[in-house]
This record gives structure tokens, sequence and C-alpha cells, in this order.
């Protein structure tokens, strides 16, 4: 499997690591869990338990999405991506390095300010009822509100940019018919 800039076979598209195609459909799959229940949470009023049992499966996987994020840029950083079979135009180039830099900005920004939410908000911190994350943080109710804001702010700039990256792949895949999507499969 090519990993480097050399030309793949004709028919084969040069892929991302097995390590690293993994992470990316494991994240995937967090996140946007994390996004669809945090959003329901912010519909419905605090207290009741519903609300409570599922924004502690929301913290458990916005924490799973911080480990395994702190596992993923290192390898991308060493790792590099493939080269492109077909070279991308400089537009979507540029695109597309851009909306991957935001991801990777917003998956580390996101659980960090989830995280400081919960903590100075003096909140509990669950990992799927198996143990509680430390609490690092004074109680303060400033910090919470400040972070809080910054985590709904964050919030909707992912709505948008994975709406747009999953879009962007799609139509690689079913209208330009290029090898964009096979690298990540
Ligand atoms: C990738 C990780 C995460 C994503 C994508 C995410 C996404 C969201 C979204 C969409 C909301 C609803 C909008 C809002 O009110 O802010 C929300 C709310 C919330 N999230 Fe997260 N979150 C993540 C990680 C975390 C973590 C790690 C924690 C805590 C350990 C956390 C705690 C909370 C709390 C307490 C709320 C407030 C719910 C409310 O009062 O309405 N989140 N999150
Ligand atoms: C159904 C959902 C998704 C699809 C179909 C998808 C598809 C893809 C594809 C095809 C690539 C390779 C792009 C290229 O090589 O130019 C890619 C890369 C990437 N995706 Fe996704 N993705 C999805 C969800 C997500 C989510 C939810 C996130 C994070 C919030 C995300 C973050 C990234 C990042 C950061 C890269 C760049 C990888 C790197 O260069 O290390 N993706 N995705």
């Amino acid at each position: 499997m090519s990993v480097t800039s050399a030309p793949a076979a004709d028919t084969a598209a040069a892929q991302y690591r097995p390590s690293q195609r993994i992470l990316h459909w494991l994240m995937a799959i967090v996140i946007i869990s994390a996004l669809v229940l945090g959003l329901y949470c912010s519909h419905h009023a605090p207290g009741t338990p519903l609300r409570r049992a599922l924004l502690d499966v929301h913290k458990s996987l916005g924490m799973m999405a911080l480990v395994l994020i702190a596992v993923r840029l290192p390898l991308r950083l060493s790792l590099g991506e493939p080269a492109y079979q077909r070279p991308l135009d400089i537009l979507n180039h540029y695109a597309a390095r851009g909306a991957h830099i935001l991801l990777y900005a917003l998956m580390i920004l996101m659980p960090l300010a989830g995280y400081t939410t919960s903590a100075a908000g003096g909140h509990d911190l669950p990992w799927f009822g198996l143990f509680q994350w430390p609490n690092l943080l004074p109680v303060n109710k400033a910090l919470e509100r400040t972070a809080a804001d910054i985590h709904e702010y964050g919030a909707y700039c992912l709505y948008v940019i994975v709406s747009a990256h999953i879009l962007a792949a799609l139509w690689h895949h079913f209208f330009r018919r290029d090898d964009v999507l096979k690298r990540m499969l």
C-alpha cells in the first residue's frame, strides 16, 4: 500500500495508513454521536433523568474523542498523507487543507471546552459508568460560562464544517469520480 508521493498503480488509490483510517472512522462515529446527543440535551430542561443520562453518554464520548485525538494528531504529523492519484486543482487543494486543519483544531477545542465546562462547574465527569475522570479545576462559574460559550460556538462551526466535509467527500466520489473517498476507505 503506497503512502509516499510515488504514483500508485492506475487502479489502486493511494490510501491513508490503516491506523489513520481506523482512527478517522472511529472518531467520525464518536464525534457525530456526541454532536447529536449534545444538540438533543441542549434542547431539554436541565435535571430530567433522560437528559442527565444522555449528557453522561455525551461526556463519555467527548472524553473518548480527547484521548483519540491525542493519539491521532502525532500519528498524522509523523506519517503524513498519501499523494493524490489525480492531483486536486489549487482551489480544491486549499479548501480541503483548510477544512482538515479546522477539523483538527475543533477536535481538540471541543473536548477541552466541554471538559472545562463540566469541571469548572463542579459537575460529574463520568466514563460510561465505569469511572470518573479526575477534575483538575477548581469550581469557577465564570470559567464554566466562558467554556460553555466556546463549546456552543465550536459546535456551530462543527455542524457547518462536518456537513461540508461529508458533502465534499460524496461529491468527489459520485460526481468527480476520483479517488478521494477511497483514500480513507
Ligand atoms: C468532540 C467532542 C464534543 C462535541 C462534538 C460536543 C458537542 C456538543 C454539542 C453540539 C452540545 C450542544 C450545544 C451546546 O449547548 O454547547 C454540547 C453540549 C454540552 N457538552 Fe459537549 N461536546 C463534546 C465534548 C464534551 C465533553 C468532553 C464534555 C464534558 C466532559 C462535554 C460536556 C457538555 C455539556 C455539559 C454540554 C451542555 C449541555 C447543555 O447544558 O445544554 N462535551 N456538546
Ligand atoms: C460520513 C462522514 C465522513 C466522511 C464520508 C468522511 C470522509 C473523509 C475523506 C474521504 C477524507 C480524505 C480526504 C482527502 O484525502 O482529501 C477525510 C479526511 C478527514 N476527515 Fe473525514 N469524513 C467523515 C467524517 C468526519 C468527521 C466527523 C470528522 C471530524 C470531526 C472528520 C475529519 C477528517 C479529517 C481531519 C480529515 C483529514 C485527515 C488527515 O489528513 O489526517 N471526518 N474524511
